[in-house]
């Protein structure tokens, strides 16, 4: 399975890509978690995404091209989640995977409307160890502020102030959304209303991605 979870902020494609990654065993490579692992770990890369990522602005494409390279070398099952972001990420995705003779099986499209979408960024709390992602609107915790699996503290992200997620969602609009045509003719996109019930999302996605790869289910 080769999938790219394309979508706006907080769309739940982290979440689905989660789920998708136990259920089947491929990895989930979610640019945003490199990028703040590479902080938490004082990285060069990390001192270079970090006042992107602050302001909810894209990372410059060629470092992430570059971080995204390295990650796919040896596998050849993966979820891309939050990648690509722009054009040229986009294209230089269609020329790694060439030179691997590894074709995408599928484009996921999370579609929410965007005050929806703010609901829920400023409303999500995280595992920073796990990147596990609770909602304390939609999906609490069983204790508010504690991680249901490690009993360990959730955090709020920065970029998650309502701000910041405004802006993030400006530039999903100008530099990210014009990735849905690119990828419709394509014949690989797969459209899910991000808004329904998780378990309601993960069945269409995976309708429509056995759909595209012939699967009878
Ligand atoms: P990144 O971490 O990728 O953030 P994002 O794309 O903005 O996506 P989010 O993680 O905010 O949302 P999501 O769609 O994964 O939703 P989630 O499942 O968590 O990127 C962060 C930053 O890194 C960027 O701003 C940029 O600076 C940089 N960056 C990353 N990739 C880059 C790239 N390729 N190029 C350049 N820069 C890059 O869900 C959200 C909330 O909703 C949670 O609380 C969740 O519990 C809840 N939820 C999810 N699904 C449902 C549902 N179906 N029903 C109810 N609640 C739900």
């Amino acid at each position: 399975m080769r999938i790219v979870m394309l979508g706006p902020p907080g769309a739940g494609k982290g979440t689905q890509a989660q789920i998708l990654e136990q259920r089947f065993n491929v990895w989930q490579i979610s640019t945003g978690d490199l990028l703040r692992m590479n902080r938490s770990e004082g990285t060069p890369l990390g001192k270079q995404a970090s006042e992107y990522m602050d302001r909810g602005a894209l990372v410059p494409d060629s470092l992430i091209i570059a971080m995204v390279e390295g990650a796919l070398g040896g596998v050849d099952s993966f979820i891309l989640d939050g990648f690509p972001r722009t054009v040229p990420q986009a294209q230089a995705l269609d020329t790694l995977l060439e030179q691997l003779a590894l074709p995408l099986d599928a484009v996921i499209l999370f579609q929410a409307a965007r005050e929806d979408l703010l609901a829920r960024l400023t409303a999500r709390w995280i595992n920073p160890r796990t990147g596990r992602s609770y909602n304390t609107i939609t999906m609490p915790p069983r204790t508010p502020g504690i991680d249901d699996d490690d009993g360990g503290p959730l955090e709020q992200r920065v970029d998650d102030q309502l701000e910041t997620a405004k802006n993030r969602l400006d530039v999903y609009e100008a530099q990210t959304a014009a990735l849905i045509e690119y990828y419709r003719g394509s014949g690989k996109l797969v459209e899910v209303d991000a808004l329904a019930e998780v378990s309601v999302v993960t069945h269409a996605i995976l309708s429509g991605v056995q759909k595209l790869m012939g699967v009878v289910s």
